[in-house]
């Protein structure tokens, strides 16, 4: 997605060990036309799919996701990152965060998810798949379907892409980096 390429070059800052920083236009500040084009994006390339419901998990995932349930006229979940107070009606996992080094419960009600939904997970990030992959469990649990991941920004550097691969996930991502270290960016040819 060039529009996206060409805004992080412009407002991204990359550092050594692999971090890209967007706190201006997509983690603390958000740009909303762009946070539109890129719902567009996602739609658009999973358009061939019957998607009822769409699921993502907060906090950055939100933003994008909403867009992509605005344009798609379907309802919006979240997966929440507490415990709930009482695990019935939840379904659970734990996540494991490289960035944080500790591990935090998942959860979502058993109301906003079930058998009858198919269902396309939205995201930030993907870096090493983890917290993908306790939303796909917690996917699994419901009995919903799972029929693809889109990521404004995969660091195919790191292993997320390949473990979603393994479980025969369909992953797309609207911007694939090759790496990150002090000031520089590359891209993936696509
Ligand atoms: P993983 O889920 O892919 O395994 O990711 P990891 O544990 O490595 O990352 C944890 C958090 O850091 C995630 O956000 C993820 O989106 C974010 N992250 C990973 N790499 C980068 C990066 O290079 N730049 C930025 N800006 N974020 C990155 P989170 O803390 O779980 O959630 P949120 O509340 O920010 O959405
Ligand atoms: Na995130
Ligand atoms: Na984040």
């Amino acid at each position: 997605m060039e529009l996206l390429k060409e805004r992080i070059l412009k407002d991204g800052k990359s550092f050594d060990g692999g971090i890209l920083k967007v706190d201006s236009f997509i983690n603390h500040q958000m740009d909303p036309v762009l946070m539109k084009a890129i719902a567009s994006e996602f739609v658009q390339r999973f358009s061939d799919l019957n998607i009822n419901k769409i699921i993502t998990i907060e906090a950055s995932g939100i933003a994008p996701a909403i867009m992509v349930g605005l344009e798609l006229n379907l309802p919006v979940v979240f997966v929440k990152k507490a415990k709930p107070k009482t695990m019935a009606g939840f379904y659970a996992s734990q996540v494991y965060s490289f960035t944080k080094d500790r591990t935090y419960d998942v959860c979502v009600s058993s109301q906003f998810l079930n058998e009858n939904d198919n269902v396309i997970f939205i995201d930030d990030f993907l870096a090493n798949g983890n917290a993908a992959l306790g939303v796909e469990n917690l996917i699994k649990q419901s009995g919903a379907n799972l029929l693809g991941m889109g990521f404004i920004i995969e660091k195919s550097f790191q292993e997320g892409r390949d473990r979603l691969l393994n479980e025969n996930i369909r992953v797309e991502s609207l911007i694939r980096l090759k790496s990150l270290g002090d000031n520089s960016i590359i891209f993936e040819e696509q």
